[in-house]
């Protein structure tokens, strides 16, 4: 089949890792007789520089003729000075405006050959981490009515947290959609012990959950979550919650993997339209050096394959791929342990690539 992705690389390391993505990308093409075109395409501090803006209005329309866009990381000591509105992260944060990307899927597993690397105590992993954290990423406190005013005892500042049903209902449901193709559990997290907007999200994820009666609904509040995240993460499969849980938690289940390297993420909207990336950001301190983990760019390959272009089997053969680059004992510095030998950015992506 004939495909068209946009490619995105920002900045810093997000250049490295993403060539490496398209380096596995092709050799798919290659062994399962695809066609992948590609949109190159500037965005953050590059786009700054180039042309003044952190995203051109073109791009938006290049990438609504793609089928998926692959991002890496924007942002930067050199562009910090400039003002919120002109910053590099603005155009990310445009693109999951202007696509309305209101679902934010981050999986977190342990693989095999890095145990060791997590800081998790071995009897707490023996069972294994392997999770999907479904977070919305468009409503609640970051995104809502926030400000500054004269309170009763002088200046107070306040964040807003608002949800809609309709906001709850959608991303529930993608969570929901998530498990029926996972383990059919779902453990939904909030706070409704004392916040108003966690009860009518407990009350609207049960709605959602009547469409889904094979999924079994568990509910948690996110102080618990926490605890279990670090104790006995094997409990939690598919986990749903609102933007700022969802923003604490996938760092914390991201950190137990070993390496945020290793983390890949997918941003979707209503129509499964999506943006694929690492989570973690340009690495200004590693940059240039050619020693980035490209394998969170390779998993979010992988979850663009499944996910965008409806191609299980090879986003199985990436993950495979994965497993036995590590198996083969071959480790970027950030995963490096006594034992394995240490290879540079663009060695990785070609032992990966090589194993599909
Ligand atoms: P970061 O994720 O870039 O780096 C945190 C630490 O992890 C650093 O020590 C870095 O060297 C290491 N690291 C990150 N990715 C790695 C990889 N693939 N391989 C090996 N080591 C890796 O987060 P930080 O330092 O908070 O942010 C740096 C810049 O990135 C900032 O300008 C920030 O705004 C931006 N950023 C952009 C994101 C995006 O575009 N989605 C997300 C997060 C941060
Ligand atoms: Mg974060």
């Amino acid at each position: 089949m004939d495909f068209k992705i946009a490619i995105i690389p920002g900045d810093g390391i997000g250049v490295d890792v993403v060539q490496e993505g398209v380096k596995v990308l092709n050799r798919i093409g290659e062994v399962y007789g695809h066609t992948f075109k590609y949109e190159h395409i500037l965005a953050g501090g590059s786009c700054i520089d180039a042309h003044g803006t952190p995203l051109l209005d073109e791009s938006i329309e290049i990438c609504k003729s793609c089928n998926a866009i692959l991002f890496g990381a924007v942002g930067g000591p050199k562009w910090d000075a400039l003002p919120r509105e002109q910053r590099p992260e603005r155009g990310l944060a445009r693109l999951r405006r202007e696509f309305g990307l209101f679902a934010n899927l981050r999986p977190a597993k342990i693989y095999e050959d890095l145990k060791e690397n997590s800081p998790l105590k071995n009897r707490v992993i023996e069972k294994g981490l392997d999770l999907m954290l479904i977070r919305d990423l468009t409503g609640g406190i970051y995104f809502n009515e926030k400000g500054r005013r004269e309170g009763k005892y002088g200046l107070e500042a306040y964040d807003m947290e608002c949800y809609s049903v309709m906001e709850i209902t959608r991303v529930a449901k993608k969570a929901f959609e998530i498990a029926m193709q996972r383990k059919k559990r779902v453990i939904s997290v909030d706070k409704a012990n004392a916040l108003e907007t966690s009860k009518l999200w407990r009350d609207t994820v049960i709605e959602v959950a009547k469409e889904y009666p094979e999924v079994e609904l568990k509910h948690m509040l996110v102080d618990k979550a926490a605890m279990e995240l670090a104790c006995n993460p094997s409990v939690f499969d598919v986990i749903l919650t609102t933007s700022i849980f969802g923003d604490i938690l996938s760092d914390e289940a991201g950190v137990a993997t070993g390496s945020v390297g290793m983390l890949a993420s997918a941003s979707l909207n209503e129509s499964g339209f999506g943006l694929y990336e690492p989570i973690h950001g340009t690495a200004p301190d590693i940059a240039g050096k050619g020693i980035a983990n490209p394998l969170a760019t390779i998993a979010s390959v992988a979850m663009m394959l499944e996910i965008a272009l409806g191609l299980p089997q090879e986003a199985a053969a990436i993950d495979r791929a994965i497993n036995q680059v590590l198996r083969d004992g071959y480790r970027t510095p950030d995963i490096y342990t006594d034992g394995t030998t240490k290879v540079t950015t663009v060695e990785m992506g070609t032992l990966t690539a090589e194993r599909i």
